[in-house]
C-alpha cells in the first residue's frame, strides 16, 4: 500500500469507529490534548490513534466493538496518576485512548448495607465526599485522591495510607461492570457481602492494568464513619526505631491503627524545604519519623488516653519527640508533610522510584542494605524513602544530590534498580507493592515470572483478548526479555 493509501484507510478505519461510537464521542489522535498523552510523573508521553470519551456503558460497548472489529488497540485511562506508564499511549500511535471521564456518577449509596455504586469515571475525593455527606465511609486514601479515578483505582489494585486497617482496593470492591474486548458487558453490581456462586470473576479485573477489560461501574464496600480520628507524628533515631514504635503501637492500640507511615529524616528534610510545609516539632532534625492514625467509631474518647500513650513512649525512650495533632487543622499540616515528599521529590528532576514490599520485620534491615547500595552504585544520589510500613510497602525514592552530576547520576540508576529488586527478592518481597507493572516494571515482572503463573496468565489474557488488543504491551511484554529493564 502506499503512504496515500494508508492514510486513507486510517481515516476511513477511524471514521467507522467515530460512527459506531456515538454522537461527540471520538477525538482525532491529531486533536488530542496533551494531558492524555502523559502521565503525572512525566515520565510517559505517547501518541494517539484517537480519544474516546464515552457517556455511557453501552457507548463504551461500541468503542471497544469497533475497534475489535477494526484491529484497533486499546489503552484505557483515568485521572493521569499512574506511576508506571500503564494508561499513557504508546508511541506508535496507533491506539484509541478510552477515557471514562465522562462517565463520574454515583448510581446509588445504601448506608445500611455497606455499599455504593459508582461508575469508573468518578474522581476518587468527590466519590468519598458523597458518601460522607450520606453518612458513610470510603476509606481508599491516597496523595492522588483529587484526580485518580475509580477505574484507575481498580485497574491498579490501589494502596494508600489506610490498608493496614481497610485491606486495598481489592478488599474493597464487591461487585464490578466490565467491558470485554469483544465489546460485551459483564455485570454484578448487586452488592452482595456472601456469593459463593462459581468463580469470583472481579477480581481478575482488579490489578489488572486494563490488559483484560474495562471496568466502567463498580459497587464498593461502604464503612461506618469515624467519629473520633487521631493524628500523632513522632520522631525516632531510625527507620528500626520506627519500627519499635510500629510494634508497640500494634500491641496498644490494635485495630484502632487505620495508618502507619515511616518517613526517613531525608525525605522530611526535602519537604519541610516547601514554603507551605512545618513540622510540629521544629527545627530538629531526626534519622526517621512515623505519622500514624488512629480511629475509632464511637466509644471512650482516644485523646486522653493517646496522650498518656505518648508520654509514656517519650518517658520509656522509645520515642524522642512527637505530637498528638490538636485540631483538624494540625492533622492536616502533619498529613501534608508526608503527601509534599513525593511533590518535592519530582522537583528534584529524574530520579528512581520505587514501590517495593518486604515483610515487615524485615524493613529496617531492608532499608540499611538499600543505603550501603546506593552510597556504592549511585554514590551521586540520596535516598528519600517513605513507606506505608503497617503493610510492609517502602517506597525507596534516590534522588540527585544538588551538587551532583546529572548524566552521571542518571547513567547509575538502571543498575541500582536491579539490585535493588534483588535485595527485594532476597528479603521475600515483592517489586510492585501497589503500583502495578505498567510499562516500567515489565522487565523486572517478567524475569520473576515462573512456568506456572506465566501459563496461568497467558490462558487468561488469552482467553479475554485473544487478539491482544487490550493495554498492549503493559504487563506483559511482546519481545523476549532476559533481564531487568527500566
Ligand atoms: C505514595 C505514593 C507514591 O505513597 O504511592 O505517596
Ligand atoms: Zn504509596
Amino acid at each position: 500500500m502506499t503512504l496515500t493509501a494508508q492514510h486513507d484507510e486510517a481515516a476511513r478505519r477511524l471514521e467507522r469507529i467515530a460512527h459506531a461510537a456515538g454522537e461527540n464521542v471520538v477525538t482525532p489522535g491529531h486533536a488530542v490534548g496533551e494531558r492524555y498523552l502523559v502521565d503525572w510523573s512525566g515520565d510517559y508521553r505517547g501518541r494517539a490513534f484517537a480519544l474516546a470519551r464515552p457517556r455511557t456503558t453501552e457507548e463504551v460497548a461500541s468503542v471497544v466493538a469497533a475497534c475489535a472489529a477494526e484491529g484497533v488497540p486499546i489503552t484505557v485511562q483515568g485521572g493521569h496518576t499512574g506511576l508506571v506508564g500503564a494508561a499513557s499511549p504508546l508511541g506508535d500511535g496507533d491506539e484509541v485512548i478510552v477515557s471514562l471521564e465522562r462517565m463520574g456518577r454515583v448510581r446509588a449509596i445504601d448506608v445500611v448495607g455497606g455499599s455504593v455504586t459508582v461508575e469508573a469515571g468518578a474522581i476518587l475525593a468527590e466519590m468519598k465526599a458523597v458518601v460522607e455527606e450520606a453518612g458513610a465511609f470510603f476509606p481508599l486514601s491516597l496523595g492522588a485522591e483529587g484526580s485518580c479515578h475509580i477505574g484507575g483505582n481498580i485497574g491498579t489494585n490501589a494502596g494508600g495510607v489506610n490498608v493496614v486497617r481497610y485491606g486495598m482496593m481489592r478488599d474493597l470492591v464487591l461487585g464490578l461492570e466490565v467491558v470485554l474486548p469483544d465489546g460485551s458487558i459483564l455485570s454484578d453490581l448487586r452488592g452482595l457481602r456472601k456469593n459463593n456462586t462459581g468463580y469470583d470473576w472481579k477480581q481478575l479485573f482488579i490489578g489488572a492494568e486494563g490488559t483484560l477489560g474495562i471496568v466502567t461501574a463498580a459497587c464498593l464496600k461502604t464503612f461506618p464513619k469515624p467519629t473520633q480520628v487521631e493524628t500523632l507524628w513522632l520522631a525516632a533515631a531510625s527507620p528500626a526505631a520506627v519500627m519499635a514504635i510500629y510494634k508497640h503501637l500494634r500491641k496498644r492500640a490494635g485495630d484502632l491503627l487505620s495508618a502507619f507511615e515511616l518517613l526517613e529524616g531525608d525525605a522530611v528534610a526535602l519537604s519541610t524545604h516547601l514554603t507551605d510545609v512545618e513540622d510540629p516539632l521544629g527545627e530538629a532534625e531526626y534519622g526517621a519519623y512515623a505519622l500514624v492514625e488512629l480511629s475509632a467509631v464511637g466509644g471512650p474518647r482516644l485523646r486522653p488516653w493517646l496522650m498518656d500513650e505518648l508520654a509514656a513512649m517519650i518517658d520509656s525512650g522509645l520515642v524522642p519527640d512527637g505530637v498528638v495533632a490538636e485540631s483538624l487543622a494540625q492533622a492536616t499540616a502533619i498529613w501534608r508533610i508526608r503527601e509534599a515528599v513525593v511533590e518535592a521529590q519530582s522537583m528534584t528532576g529524574k530520579h528512581l522510584r520505587t514501590d517495593v514490599s518486604v515483610p515487615i520485620e524485615a524493613i529496617p534491615g531492608f532499608l540499611e542494605e538499600a543505603h550501603e547500595l546506593i552510597a556504592e552504585r549511585a554514590p551521586g544520589g540520596r535516598s528519600v524513602s517513605y513507606g506505608h510500613v503497617g503493610d510492609g510497602n517502602i517506597h525507596l525514592n534516590v534522588v540527585r544530590r544538588s551538587e551532583a552530576d546529572e548524566a552521571a547520576f542518571l547513567a547509575c540508576l538502571p543498575a541500582l534498580e536491579q539490585e535493588i529488586n534483588a535485595l527485594v527478592d532476597r528479603h521475600g518481597g515483592s517489586i510492585s507493592a501497589e503500583h502495578g507493572i505498567g510499562i516500567s516494571k515489565r522487565g523486572a515482572f517478567a524475569a520473576r515470572m515462573d512456568g506456572p503463573v506465566l501459563s496461568v496468565a497467558r490462558l487468561l489474557k488469552n482467553g479475554l483478548d485473544p487478539a491482544g488488543l487490550f493495554g498492549r504491551d503493559r504487563i506483559f511484554s511482546t519481545q523476549a526479555r532476559t533481564s531487568d529493564e527500566t
